[in-house]
């Protein structure tokens, strides 16, 4: 996958993106939000970091992940030795449900879809779902079912993505660890393994390896 497509034309592809999600009303949710929440970030990131739907902080500024959850975040990539702005987060819903509600499954069929063509354009070679409900869409994509996060997070499931492979890497919401430390400390050894995965992935890269198998 790699070279699938320039910097420059990706970064026109997810513009056009950011202007539909602008305009969007093709969910109820439209009508409640200051601001959609298309998602940021480096078009040619190896990762994509995917949460549920913006809050009150992301809805006042349009950007994922500024509110207390994104400071955990924030936090948790700087564990892992991850720059932000290298990498890209984005949402399954890109505008907020009223009281920050749990997404609804109509809002989440209307929604998705720019999800899912975030992720055709950046084909990245890791997506790290955010919580049980990225967890659960990105799961339906490879056809596996879901029950809980707390059976999934911080192990690797692979994605036979057009011709590629995605290391799909689940953990917890950040804002799950905010008022709960025993869940801080799972976030916490899920990054250093992410961590981990990263540097592997980095050295067979170099090595022009093509497949997952020596990464896991
Ligand atoms: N929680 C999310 O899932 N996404 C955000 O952007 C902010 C908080």
């Amino acid at each position: 996958m790699v070279g699938w497509m320039k910097m420059e034309t990706k970064m026109i592809e997810l513009k056009k993106i950011k202007q539909e999600i602008q305009k969007c009303k093709k969910c109820k949710l439209y009508q409640y939000r200051k601001n959609p929440v298309p998602g940021e970030g480096n078009p040619n990131s190896e990762i994509v970091f995917i949460g549920e739907a913006p809050g009150f902080q992301e809805d006042n500024q349009g950007r994922p992940f500024v509110g207390a959850a994104g400071k955990v975040l924030d936090e948790m990539l700087k564990l892992a030795g991850i720059k932000r702005e290298e990498v890209f987060i984005t949402n399954v819903i890109k505008c907020r449900p009223p009281n920050n509600r749990d997404p609804a499954q109509d809002e989440i069929l209307a929604c998705s879809p720019y999800l899912d063509r975030q992720i055709d354009i950046i084909r990245p070679k890791i997506i790290v779902t955010l919580g049980r409900h990225s967890t659960k869409y990105i799961f339906s994509k490879i056809g596996k079912s879901f029950s809980s996060i707390l059976k999934v997070h911080g192990k690797t499931f692979r994605w036979q993505y057009k011709g590629g492979e995605i290391l799909v890497f689940p953990t917890l919401h950040p804002a799950a660890s905010l008022y709960n430390p025993n869940m801080r400390k799972i976030l916490e050894k899920d990054f250093l393994r992410l961590k981990e995965i990263i540097s592997k992935i980095q050295s067979f890269s170099k090595a022009g390896e093509e497949t997952l198998d020596k990464y896991l």
